[in-house]
């Protein structure tokens, strides 16, 4: 059997506004979260791989080249460097990127950072959100996050009758969530009241601004190692035992096949189930991609938790709340915890690390063994699903 790769290390910054520190400090803060994680210290030669997962820097705040400045900043000096940048979902295709190379033999141990400091420039931050879809055919047309997925959630409520109520049902367990998740962008604001979230104002039709992820400012990190080097560094290594990606030939809305039935989040998660061995109903918590509050509900479905068309009542059951069957978010996801581009899909493997290592505190969900990560961009036309779980293959 081939050798498994682990996490070792993991940490989060506080998400949020981040006036406190400049772009490499906040750098420097998510790797720090990362290494005083560990059981065990780490050496800077022991870090052979550094992957830096930025979306927008160039524009947010006027500086290139972020994987180096990275090496510099860390004072490392790796066999394989990159900065890795697809949109939203940066964080895990770094991770993905980094398992592969231990994979392949070529490194042992990765550095994997995502950040991402939106208000340091949220006019430009607005503007590298909005170049995300096909600027030739689609943005200047009208097309931007909010109105790409308002057109998805018009279609699936048509499609399959999900209400105003379900979309906020998603946004008030998010919040809630987030408030027992002390580095939460919205852990001080408190829960909110499904009133509250559903009268909130309109942003695109039928999304509000509760049915939104916010701007953020934050960081992430997790360290990879192989199988046989994970008692140097860790007690509690928690092993990645399924990984999947895929992409639709589709930069935009208009050539996506469906709209409600994301067909490469259901080949990236095929990929991920199928290489772990383990199914949808093996998992105990999951981190999902709630850019949108319909992003969730249509996760639900394509993840596999729930038949096609029935995500409504799944949240509305109380399938995914902290208490469900299947917690989904138990960070506050995007809706609530935040949305720093680069670090998001990093920060979800951290939520899931902690998890299954016992270590989230009020939002601690019993026996979890094994989660689920999703990560996206676009108008859903790219995804990465990754499986963990704190046991290894016998
Ligand atoms: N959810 C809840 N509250 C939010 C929020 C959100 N998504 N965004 C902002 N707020 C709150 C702020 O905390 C602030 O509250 P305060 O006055 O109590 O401090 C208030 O709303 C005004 O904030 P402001 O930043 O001026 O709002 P805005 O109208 O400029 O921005 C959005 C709101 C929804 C447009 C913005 O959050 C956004 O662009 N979100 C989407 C980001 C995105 O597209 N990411 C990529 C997804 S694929």
């Amino acid at each position: 059997m081939q050798e498994e790769i682990a996490v070792v290390g993991a940490g989060v910054t506080k998400f949020g506004k981040r006036f406190d520190v400049s772009y490499r400090e906040l750098m420097a803060e998510a790797a720090s979260e990362a290494i005083n994680s560990m059981d065990r210290p780490i050496t800077p030669n022991q870090i052979q791989g550094l992957y830096v997962a930025a979306s927008i820097p160039e524009l947010t705040v006027d500086q290139a080249h972020v994987a180096n400045l990275a090496a510099q900043e860390l004072g490392l000096e790796p066999e394989i460097i990159a900065r890795v940048e697809m949109a939203c979902s940066s964080g895990s295709t770094a991770i993905r990127n980094a398992w592969a190379a231990i994979k392949s033999g070529l490194i042992d141990t990765a550095l994997v950072v995502g950040l991402e400091k939106m208000y340091a420039n949220t006019q430009a931050a607005n503007h590298g959100l909005c170049i995300v879809p096909d600027v030739t055919y689609e943005a200047t047309n009208g097309i931007t996050a909010y109105s790409g997925f308002a057109l998805i959630a018009q279609e699936h409520m048509k499609l399959y009758g999900t209400t105003r109520d379900q979309l906020s049902s998603v946004s008030v367990k998010n919040h809630s969530n987030g408030a027992k998740n002390p580095k939460a962008q919205f852990f001080e604001k408190g829960e909110i009241t499904l009133e509250e979230a559903k009268s909130a104002r309109m942003v695109s039709d039928p999304l509000n601004l509760y049915d939104c992820s916010p701007i953020t400012d934050g960081g992430a990190a997790v360290i990879l190692t192989r199988g046989s080097l994970t008692t140097k560094f860790s007690e509690q290594p928690v092993w990645i035992k399924g990984s999947g990606q895929s992409v639709e030939p589709s930069l935009g809305v208009s050539n996506m096949k469906s709209l409600t039935e994301w067909t490469a989040l259901k080949r990236a998660a095929q990929k991920a189930y199928q290489t772990s061995g383990i199914s949808p109903s093996d998992i105990d918590v999951a981190e999902v991609h709630d850019c949108f509050t319909i992003a969730e509900i249509i996760e639900y479905e394509d993840l596999g938790f729930t038949a096609k068309g029935t995500g409504g009542k799944f949240i509305e059951d109380g399938e995914s709340a902290l208490s469900g069957s299947l917690p989904v978010n138990t960070s506050g996801g995007l809706k609530a915890k935040g949305h720093p581009i680069g670090a998001t899909g990093v920060a979800q493997v951290v939520e899931i690390t902690e998890q299954l290592q016992g270590k989230s505190g009020k939002r601690q969900v019993d026996g979890a063994n094994i989660g689920l990560t999703h990560n996206l961009s676009g108008f859903a036309t790219h995804h990465v699903v990754h499986i963990l779980s704190n046991e290894e293959a016998k």
